[in-house]
């Protein structure tokens, strides 16, 4: 739902405009819409234009080097506003807040306010703060803050999608990472606490939620009344909301069970779509990772997920030129890719993040030889990619609507249950409605389809 929809006129010309940037994984965007939750009580509606804002918070992601550098430059962009606008406040949140704390003071001279992660809920009285013009900072971690008691503001998604952060931090400290720094230890929301925002969703009329944790597989309560598990809390959704898609991310291969892999070939609408990072197909380089799986053992999950559901598609993460690969190494994992035969990779030139365990290794690589493996990784992956699509011409999938195409007005778009974009010409579909589509043809990203008869509407 839009806010014009449930802010009466008076109201909204009172509140201040807030305008949240966000970078990084897709827990930055829900943790975007609990802070707009957060402001909302203190005044502040969000805005789309930061020319508009009174207040700009950029939301940070600290996992390569380049991403804080893309940050540094924006924010820069972003404070000069304040020339115009002498009022204006501009912070910095999440991840590179909490890695760099006030040395950003110092990279960024214009930001008013700091807030790591867990400091989403003291943003109001740093605000108070910073009205005298004295710069404010909170980046202390907790390991109980899951935000349970806050609705976020669903506005970042649309409004058929959306994200539901089920626990926060990471306790896996896998070599090469900063999160468990940054986000600090691995804790998980009351079950009763996601139920409302899923209700509160469902209501709304959002039909589709993607589960969201560092490593969702370890999600656990356990109190003297409940015990939850993943694939319990995934049943009990699926069961309740049995109209809604849900999916997931991200799934640690270690923790993968079998437990889960039923879950999701019992429930229909949970989505035979997963997202299982390998990051390289090499033991020796896993171990350096510490990933605690070798390639065979993640080879097995494949299996079991490909048994259970044999037209699930699996998506990964790669790094490529970690401390100490070789030759062999990365042809292991282009072995692992064409084995795993991924529907579509994320992949990324490692890049060395000071204080975290792989800091210590050597980074041998040269930048020119991971720019060589990326690119052969990346040309593999289109290949694995265009392959998957065509073997989907001539199949009839049913597509969730999204809305319409933005390359053409007579055409529509929407997502199979695999996760694929479909594209069909149509004009009067009420996004959020299931349609059939039978494929005719595709590209690398994209299936092109034609609207059969007979879809559900909801
Ligand atoms: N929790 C998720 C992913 C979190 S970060 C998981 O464990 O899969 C998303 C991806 O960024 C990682 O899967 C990894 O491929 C990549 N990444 C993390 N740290 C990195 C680094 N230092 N250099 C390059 N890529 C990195
Ligand atoms: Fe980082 Fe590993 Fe945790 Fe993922 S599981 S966030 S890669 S430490
Ligand atoms: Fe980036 Fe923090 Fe997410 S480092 S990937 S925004 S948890």
């Amino acid at each position: 739902m839009k806010h014009d929809d449930y802010l009466c006129n008076w109201k909204r010309l009172k509140m201040k405009k807030l305008y949240i940037e966000t970078y990084g994984c897709q827990m930055n965007v829900a943790d975007s819409e609990v802070v707009a939750s957060i402001l909302k009580n203190d005044g502040y509606i969000p805005c789309s234009d930061p020319k508009e804002a009174d207040l700009i918070l950029i939301n940070t992601c600290s996992i390569r080097k380049n991403a804080e550098l893309r940050v540094i430059a924006r924010g820069k962009q972003l404070q000069a506003l304040k020339k115009n606008k002498h009022s204006l406040k501009v912070g910095v949140i999440g991840c590179m807040a909490e890695r760099l704390n006030e040395d950003l003071f110092e990279k960024l001279k214009g930001i008013d306010l700091l807030a790591g992660p867990d400091s989403y809920r003291n943003l109001p009285e740093l605000l108070k703060k910073t009205s005298n013009n004295v710069k404010a900072s909170d980046i202390l971690l907790s390991t109980t803050e899951t935000y349970e008691d806050i609705d976020p503001e669903h506005y970042q998604t649309g409004n058929i999608t959306a994200f539901v952060s089920i626990m926060r931090g990471c306790n896996n400290f896998c070599s090469y990472c900063v999160v468990p720094y940054t986000r600090g230890r691995e804790r998980s929301r009351p079950v009763q606490s996601i139920l409302r925002e899923i209700e509160q969703l469902n209501q709304q009329g959002f039909k589709e939620i993607t589960l969201l944790g560092q490593n969702v597989n370890s999600y656990k309560i356990e109190d003297a009344n409940t015990k939850y598990s993943f694939p319990t809390l995934l049943e009990n959704i699926a069961k309740r909301y049995s109209q809604m898609r849900l999916r997931f991310a991200t799934s640690h291969p270690k923790d993968l069970s079998e437990d889960l892999v039923k879950t999701m070939a019992t429930f229909p609408n949970i989505c035979n779509s997963i997202h299982l990072p390998v990051q390289s197909g090499s033991n020796h380089v896993l171990k350096a990772m510490n990933r605690r799986y070798t390639a065979e053992e993640y080879l097995t999950k494949i299996e079991l997920l490909r048994k259970h559901m044999p037209d699930i598609t699996i998506s990964t993460d790669i790094i490529t030129g970690f401390c100490g690969e070789t030759k062999e190494d990365h042809q292991q994992t282009i072995a692992m890719m064409r084995k795993a035969d991924y529907y579509y990779s994320y992949m990324f030139k490692y890049s060395q993040r000071e204080g975290t365990a792989a800091a210590k290794l050597s980074d041998d690589v040269s930048d020119e030889i991971k720019g060589l493996r990326l690119q052969e990784i990346i040309n593999l992956q289109q290949e694995l990619s265009l392959k998957h699509n065509q073997r989907d011409i001539g199949k009839t999938y049913e597509v969730l609507v999204e809305g319409f195409s933005k390359r053409s007005a007579k055409q529509m778009f929407g997502r199979t249950e695999q996760n694929k974009v479909v594209v069909f010409d149509a004009l009067n579909i009420e996004p959020g409605s299931y349609v059939n589509v039978i494929v005719e043809n595709c590209s690398t990203a994209t299936l092109k389809g034609k609207l059969i008869s007979g879809f559900r509407a909801v």
